[in-house]
């Protein structure tokens, strides 16, 4: 059981607030492409008879991709590799790409979840974040969407940002409410340096918003969603029964994944990897079959703190039973020591340690390696 993740590393304009890795130039989209396609012949042997469960094509903004550039790419995943008859297929879009066409094409090539970035009903919002999309736009691709028979679908979402005050944000999850879509994906606003919105912030135009502000929208959005139906499985992410996210449930239970394109990042247990983030340089070096990632060897003690950040995220916590199956009774007693000096942050029920809420909702600020580490001091 494997996951492939493929980056597509072009938006049509820059969000003042986000640093994931991508170009608003276009042009060499048709190489980037090409490149992907040349990448999976040369690593595939990485997750080497694994079968595939999951496919997400993830950004920037893959939905500019074009029917032939999306259908190059499937086509050469389902001949590489055994993809499973049910596997879960995201593509992450946004709302100004969904016209009823592409979702047509979408549907043909097997897209079989959908991941939109709405991230907010408030016009000037959406204009303070640069996005190419209006809420009036967000609203009916989501319903186009469902008409063309997509019943998977997970909306993205950003709170904390100071556009919001609590009657607004119990408005907006009203209306995410009544989309009827099956997954939220919930972020905290977080001021980057290097965006237009940290720059902005250092020089002191933009304040950040009180925590107290953000800590009472995260504690709302749990309430108002658990109310409809979705269960808060992992510290951004809610889902209704049956669609939790495979593909980010396989990361965070440790399975194996390829990623391919600048930037993405793969894991196959030994080692994790990660691609260089430059288009063209990620063009060249693959073309000329040079090295394009960087490469680290897990020790036992790096296994055993993945598997402790990464579950403390999730519903699933840490099980002490595995922990001592896995790694040993010393490290287990070092976790439960830390667990029992530190009661006041964890739920414990028959051998199952969970973050609590008011832990969790710190986490959407300062991220589970900066909460366990800061618990835990020299894990790492
Ligand atoms: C990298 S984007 C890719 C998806 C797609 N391009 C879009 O914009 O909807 C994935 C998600 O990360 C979230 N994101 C990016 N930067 C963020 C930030 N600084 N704070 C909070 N959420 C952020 C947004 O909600 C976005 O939908
Ligand atoms: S949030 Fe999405 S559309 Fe905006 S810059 Fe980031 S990846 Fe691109």
């Amino acid at each position: 059981m494997a996951g492939i993740y493929l980056h597509i590393p072009f938006c049509k304009q820059a969000c003042t607030y986000c640093d994931f890795h991508f170009s608003v130039n276009m042009n060499s989209k048709p190489e980037l492409v090409k490149a992907i396609l040349l990448e999976i012949d040369q690593r595939k042997n990485y997750i080497e008879g694994e079968e595939i469960e999951t496919i997400y094509f993830g950004g920037g903004t893959p939905s500019v991709l074009d029917e032939h550039e999306l259908n190059s790419i499937l086509e050469k995943i389902n001949k590489e590799f055994k993809v499973a008859i049910n596997a879960e297929i995201t593509l992450e879009c946004n709302p100004d790409d969904l016209t009823p066409q592409k979702l047509d094409q979408l549907k043909k090539a097997g897209i079989n979840r959908l991941s939109i970035g709405l991230q907010s009903f408030n016009e000037e919002e959406l204009k303070w974040m640069n996005r190419a999309h209006t809420a009036a736009e967000s609203l009916s691709c989501v319903k186009l969407a469902q008409s063309k028979g997509f019943d998977n679908i997970t909306i993205d979402l950003i709170y904390g940002s100071k556009f919001q005050d609590q009657q607004s944000w119990e408005g907006t999850l009203q209306t995410v409410v009544n989309l009827n879509v099956q997954h939220i994906s919930a972020y905290n606003l977080t001021i980057e340096s290097k965006t237009k919105l940290g720059v902005d912030h250092k020089k002191g135009s933009e304040p950040e918003v009180s925590e107290e502000l953000s800590s009472e929208q995260f504690k709302k959005m749990i309430e108002v969603l658990q109310k409809n139906g979705f269960v808060h499985y992992e510290i951004s992410n809610f889902g209704k029964e049956n669609f939790f996210s495979k593909h980010n449930g396989n990361y965070w239970k440790g399975a194996k994944y390829l990623g391919l394109g600048p930037s993405a990042h793969s894991f196959n247990i030994k080692s994790r990897q990660w691609n260089i983030s430059s288009n063209s340089a990620y063009i060249k070096k693959v073309n000329s079959a040079e090295t394009y990632f960087e490469l680290e060897t897990l020790t036992d003690a790096e296994h055993y703190n993945e598997y402790i950040l990464t579950r403390l995220r999730t519903i699933w916590g840490c099980d002490t039973k595995e922990i001592e199956q896995r790694f040993g009774k010393v490290m287990l007693n070092s976790f439960e020591e830390t667990v029992k000096k530190h009661q006041k942050y964890f739920n414990s029920t028959d051998g199952i340690i969970t973050l609590n809420t008011e832990t969790r909702r710190k986490i959407t600020e300062a991220g589970t390696d900066f909460f366990v580490i800061s618990l835990v001091p020299g894990l790492l």
